[in-house]
């Protein structure tokens, strides 16, 4: 089939991607010219795994084209995918500007009748308004031609997207004609061998499904995190009390890793947008503000404790950092809890190291050039003249560390461990103190 996606940025690329590699004729729009022109020459601008060789080889073959030509690429699709970001405007509600002004090109251009898909994570109620700006544009044309919106969301994970994409554990269409419906179904039809992975259902329902389903998720990390906080103050070990739940299938092990607050593109965003449709719809959600309100204070958890661990006061000291990517295996940093951390650290007046695996460039252009932040090109390097570590993101790299060596290193011989990563006794035994999520022993060390 022949597929258009607007916008190459993580959903639309990898979906693009993972469409032209079952033998789909794809083309890819982008306003960013640079961005079309390197991934014409296979240069792929986020790090996911898999995803550059599959880039060059579709590209290569054909079947995956970039361009800035909206009008021809409108032309080129029996289905044209809207995957343009929805960051959050001032009061948290999902801006839909870029949907929209998408919404309007496909109506300026279309020449055919045409299945529109929403791929964005866009909230209750969008694609009425992508379809009232598509036929806003033809009647100015004053020409008629029959086009559906349907609504497909993604649930694409960073660091493992083209995994999810090439093997989804479920495909929402939500759609209201039958074109549609067998349309995506046919479109779909190659990642849907083994057993019936799709599920169809009206378009609002589909737009709710993807913030239902990152509200639960997020609302799972929240709750251990609360928990771990009141393990905290029990001298009880969340560690232990997450292998005492997980096993029950009612609550899975998934999710329920505690640690430095969650981050990232959607959660965050997620959580606050769909908030913000409740209260716009005369519902106060009040769980959901009770997930972002315990996720902020979590991420300013790891500082309290420093504070707690030096008297009140990091001043003059430097901290080495592991991790600076909002989680393993990317590089993206929206929302990382190490830009809460680093922010604390520097305005209480302390130095820090840092070292990621792949987000080092992301930290530059985050953080700019300044005397308190070193990137450093080890996790070792990072330790140098270190006071003490802490640890945000839970890289493998960073599982099984030599404690005597960094007992040895880091000068006040104490880890901040933001992603319980490793065991206490261990640590202790090696002469370090150590501090975690939720594991009690923080409140002995003090
Ligand atoms: C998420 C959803 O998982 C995905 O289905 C959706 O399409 C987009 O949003 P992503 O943001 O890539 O994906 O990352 P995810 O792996 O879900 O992690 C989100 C954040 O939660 C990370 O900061 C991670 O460290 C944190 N997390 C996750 C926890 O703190 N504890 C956990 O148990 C799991």
């Amino acid at each position: 089939m022949r597929v258009t996606i607007f916008g190459t940025g993580y959903v639309g690329l990898v979906t693009g991607t993972c469409l032209a590699d079952v033998g789909h004729d794809v083309i890819c729009v982008d306003i960013d010219a640079a961005k079309v022109d390197g991934l014409n020459n296979g240069i792929v601008p986020i790090y996911e795994p898999g995803l550059e060789p599959m880039v060059k080889a579709n590209h290569a073959a054909g079947r995956l084209r970039f361009t800035t030509d909206a009008a021809s690429a409108v032309g080129h699709g029996d289905v044209v995918f809207i995957a343009v970001g929805t960051p959050p405007d001032e009061d948290g509600s999902a801006d839909l500007q870029y949907v929209l002004a998408v919404a309007r090109t496909i109506g300026q251009h279309l020449e055919r009748p045409v299945v529109v898909v929403d791929k964005s994570t866009v909230p209750v109620g969008t694609a009425d308004k992508v379809t009232a700006a598509i036929a806003a544009e033809l009647t100015k044309r004053g020409v008629e031609i029959a086009f559906d919106v349907a609504s497909n969301p993604e649930f694409l994970k960073e660091g493992d997207a083209v995994n999810d994409c090439m093997r989804p554990d479920r495909i929402v269409i939500g759609a209201s004609s039958q074109v549609a419906i067998d349309r995506l179904k046919r479109l779909y039809a190659p990642f849907n061998r083994s057993h019936e992975r799709i599920v169809v259902m009206d378009v609002r329902s589909a737009e709710l499904t993807k913030y239902a389903a990152n509200a639960m998720l997020a609302t799972k990390i929240s709750f251990m995190n609360e928990m771990a906080n009141i393990a905290e103050r029990v001298g009880a070990d969340i560690e232990m009390v997450r292998q005492g739940i997980g096993s029950d299938p009612r609550i899975g092990w998934h999710f329920i890793y505690p640690g430095a607050g969650y981050g990232g593109s959607c959660f965050p965003k997620d959580v606050q947008a769909l908030a913000r449709t409740a209260h716009h719809n005369g519902y106060d959600a009040r769980l959901l503000g009770a997930v972002e309100a315990v996720n902020e204070s979590q991420k300013g958890h790891l500082f309290d404790l420093m504070l707690q661990h030096y008297g009140g006061s990091v001043a003059g000291k430097t901290v080495a950092v592991w991790g600076l990517a909002f989680k393993p295996n990317t590089d993206d940093m929206r929302e990382a809890s190490s830009r809460r951390l680093l922010a604390q650290l520097w305005e209480a007046g302390a130095t820090v190291r840092a070292y990621d695996p792949e987000a080092s460039h992301e930290a530059q252009r985050v953080f700019g050039e300044r005397e308190d932040l070193v990137l450093c090109d080890s996790a070792h390097a990072a330790l140098a003249d270190a006071d003490a570590l802490v640890v945000l993101t839970e890289w493998k790299q960073f599982r099984s560390p030599d404690f005597a060596r960094i007992r040895q290193a880091v000068a006040d011989s104490v880890i901040f461990d933001g992603r319980n990563l490793y065991h206490p006794d261990e640590v202790e035994a090696a002469g370090i103190a150590y501090y975690g999520i939720g594991r009690g022993r923080s409140v002995r060390q003090a």
